[in-house]
């Protein structure tokens, strides 16, 4: 990976959370990640359309297969802590499976190198804070995979961008966005959280870290040549407006076959419309001990 673990280490100063204490909360993340890792099935679009060669494919077959094992880590650890499962939150299933990206390229920088070194970080920090050793053991083991899918998708990146300027700017200002929001959200946060919380009153500088990290990671992936902040407000603008006057055009062209599309969409029920109607999700009672799945 471009980034090591210390630079992407949030510093909780000591705070912890509580399997008690913190129930609810921990249950929300939980059923948060346990849908992330559902869309693990969407890593199957990606190898049978996409792959560009017979390593990747090869990855992407791997990649699958240990989502799905990450699927089955969360239950587990959810039944350990006595989390039940739950329907995630709509804002999280549009992230992931509602906004899939348009190509190759941006699965590999969107989803892949930024989504998931996200994804990471936020593992990192239930590493840090988790007080139940049999549940970070679990997440010690699943983050050496994730943090293959986040270099993965950074080599792509590279690859992709090579020659490309155009693209580079394009993944650059869709990049923008995505962390805008999640600025966004770290705002909306910081006045809605409980400040006499260890763990979560420090939620918005976290967020605050991700970012940066983010960025960090652009400049080495070769992205952009100099902090995002000395680009300037007109110059982002720009990229932003280029990257979706480009993706329109592409929608624009693609309309003619959008009903034919669309229809398998309405029709076909996916795994992560159904999975908590799935007997095996609620197969594990509650308490059950943490058997290594990977
Ligand atoms: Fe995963
Ligand atoms: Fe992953």
């Amino acid at each position: 990976m471009l980034l090591t673990r210390e630079e992407m280490t949030f510093d909780f100063q000591g705070g912890t959370l509580d399997p008690a204490r913190d129930r609810e909360v921990i249950e929300w993340m939980m059923n948060q990640f346990l849908y992330g890792e559902m869309t693990g099935i969407q890593v199957g679009y990606w190898l049978y359309e996409h792959a560009p060669d017979y390593d990747a494919a090869k990855f992407l077959a791997r990649q699958s297969l240990e989502e799905m094992q990450h699927v089955e880590n969360f239950l587990r650890i959810m039944a350990m802590l006595g989390c039940k499962p739950k329907p995630a939150h709509g804002a999280v299933r549009f992230l992931s499976t509602g906004m899939m990206g348009g190509s190759w390229a941006e699965h590999v920088s969107l989803e892949m190198a930024a989504g998931e070194g996200f994804v990471l970080m936020a593992f990192y920090a239930i590493i840090d804070t988790l007080d139940h050793k049999p549940s970070v053991d679990i997440l010690r083991r699943a983050v050496k995979q994730e943090e293959r899918h986040v270099e993965f998708g950074e080599q792509q990146t590279m690859k992709a961008i090579e020659g490309r300027a155009w693209l580079r700017r394009r993944l650059l200002g869709l990049n923008l966005v995505s962390m805008w929001g999640v600025r966004r959200l770290a705002k909306f946060m910081q006045k809605r959280l409980p400040q006499d919380h260890p763990v979560m009153k420090h939620l918005p500088a976290f967020l605050e870290l991700s970012v940066r990290c983010n960025e960090t990671r652009l400049r080495r992936m070769g992205m952009i040549d100099r902090p995002l902040a000395e680009l300037g407000a007109l110059r982002r603008a720009a990229l932003v407006t280029e990257a979706y006057g480009g993706k329109a055009l592409g929608a624009l062209a693609s309309l003619v076959t959008l009903p034919l599309r669309l229809l398998p969409w309405f029709k076909r029920k996916r795994l992560t419309d159904t999975y908590l109607k799935d007997p095996h999700i609620h197969a594990l009672p509650p308490g059950a001990p943490a058997e290594a799945t990977d």
